[in-house]
C-alpha cells in the first residue's frame, strides 16, 4: 500500500515496522530504496527474495547521520571522514571496513560495508524514528526486482513489488539515478559507481585523484554490464547515426520510442519521441521514469541518443550503456 511519507503517524507506523523485521520501501533523493533493519539477518534476508537478488551482493545500509557511521565501520578511513563531511546528507555511497559481526548478511558477506545518510526528508525522518526505536541503520537496495531500472515514484515501486509492501510516498525522487559509490577501503579512493556528482567534485572533496574500478574491486550488481534495463532492446547512438537509422526504419510498423536531444525527422507511423533535456541533472532526474514509460507504451525498440561525453553526464552515460548492453 501507499502512503503519504509526510505523515507523522505514517512515519512512526513505519519506523515501528522496520523495528519489526518488516520490509518498508522508502524514498530517497536518488532513487526509491526497499529497506530492512540492517543488524537483523532475517529481515536482510527477506530484501533478497523480494527483489530476486543473489545473496551475495551487498547492500547499502542508510543512516540517519554521520555519527551513526561507527555503529557498522570498523575504522572510517581519513578520506570517508573528508567526503561524508563535504557530501552528506546527499547522493554519495561510501565503502568503509565493516565492524566485525556487525551486519553480515547486508554487507553480503563482504569485509566492507557501504553508507549513505540521504537528504529526502521522507528518508531523514524514518531514519531518525527508527534509531529511536533502535534501529542503528536500513539496508536499502533499489527498490526494483533484480536487473530491472530503479524507481524513481512511489506508484514505479507499487507496480514491482504489489499492493501487500508498505511504500512511503515522497513525491517524485529529485537526482534519479542511484548514488556514487566511493570504495575507501584500499590506498586511494575508487569511484565503483558514477552517480550525479562529478569526479572533479568528489576528488576536491578527497584530496586525492579518485581511480577507475579494476578487477580488485568488490563486487557491485550496479556495475554488472547489463543492468537497470528496461523491456525493450534499447539502442545507444551517437546523433547522426540515430537519423540515418530513422530514415531507413521509414515506412515500417514496429513501435519505436525515441529520447533524444535533436528531433526525429521523417515519416515513421506512430513513432513516439521525447526530448532529452539539454543539461545533464534534468536527464538523470527523469531518466528513468522515461524508460519506464516506453516499456508502458509498449514499445518494441527504444533508441537513445548518445549524450555528450562531459564529466556532468558521467551518471547518465553509465546508465544508459548499462541499459545497452543488456542486449
Ligand atoms: O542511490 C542509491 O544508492 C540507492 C538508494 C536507495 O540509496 N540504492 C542503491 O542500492 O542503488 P543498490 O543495492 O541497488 O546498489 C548498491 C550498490 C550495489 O552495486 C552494491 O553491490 C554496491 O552498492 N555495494 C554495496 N555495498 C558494497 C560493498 N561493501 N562493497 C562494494 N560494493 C558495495
Ligand atoms: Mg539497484
Amino acid at each position: 500500500m501507499i502512503l503519504d511519507g509526510r505523515d507523522p503517524s505514517v512515519i512512526e507506523r513505519a519506523a515501528l515496522a522496520l523495528a519489526a523485521g518488516e520490509l518498508v520501501a522508502m524514498p530517497t533523493e536518488t532513487v526509491y530504496g526497499l529497506g530492512a533493519r540492517a543488524d537483523d539477518d532475517v529481515a536482510v534476508g527477506k530484501i533478497f527474495s523480494a527483489k530476486g537478488r543473489p545473496a551475495d551482493h551487498p547492500l547499502i545500509v542508510h543512516v540517519a547521520d554521520a555519527d551513526s557511521v561507527r555503529e557498522f565501520a570498523s575504522h572510517v578511513p581519513p578520506v570517508a571522514v573528508r567526503l561524508v563531511a563535504r557530501f552528506w546528507p546527499g547522493p554519495l555511497t561510501i565503502i568503509v571496513p565493516r565492524a566485525a559481526g556487525v551486519a553480515t548478511a547486508a554487507a553480503g558477506g563482504q569485509y566492507s560495508i557501504g553508507l549513505r545518510c540521504p537528504s529526502h526528508p521522507v528518508a531523514h525522518a524514518l531514519l531518525a524514528e527508527a534509531r529511536s526505536a533502535g534501529v542503528p541503520g536500513v539496508a536499502a537496495p533499489s527498490a526494483n526486482r533484480f536487473g530491472r531500472i530503479s524507481p524513481t515514484t512511489a506508484a514505479h515501486v507499487a507496480g514491482e513489488f504489489g499492493d501487500e509492501l508498505m511504500v512511503l510516498d515522497g513525491g517524485p525522487c529529485d537526482v534519479g539515478i542511484e548514488s556514487s559509490i566511493v570504495d575507501c577501503t584500499r590506498d586511494h579512493p575508487v569511484l565503483l559507481r558514477p552517480g550525479v556528482l562529478t569526479r572533479a567534485e568528489i576528488e576536491a572533496a578527497a584530496g586525492e585523484p579518485l581511480r577507475d574500478r579494476d578487477e580488485a574491486a568488490p563486487r557491485a550488481s550496479g556495475t554488472l554490464e547489463a543492468h537497470y534495463a528496461p523491456t525493450a532492446p534499447l539502442r545507444l547512438m551517437p546523433a547522426g547515426q540515430l537519423q540515418q537509422a530513422l530514415q531507413m526504419l521509414t515506412g515500417s510498423t514496429l513501435k519505436l520510442a525515441v529520447y533524444s536531444r535533436v528531433a526525429p525527422s521523417g515519416g515513421i507511423q506512430g513513432l513516439r519521441h521525447r526530448a532529452m533535456p539539454a543539461r545533464a541533472a534534468e536527464a538523470a532526474h527523469e531518466l528513468f521514469s522515461v524508460l519506464r514509460s516506453f516499456d508502458d507504451e509498449g514499445a518494441q525498440l527504444i533508441w537513445v541518443e548518445e549524450p555528450p561525453a562531459t564529466p556532468e553526464w558521467e551518471g547518465v552515460r553509465d546508465r544508459l550503456r548499462r541499459a545497452a548492453a543488456s542486449r
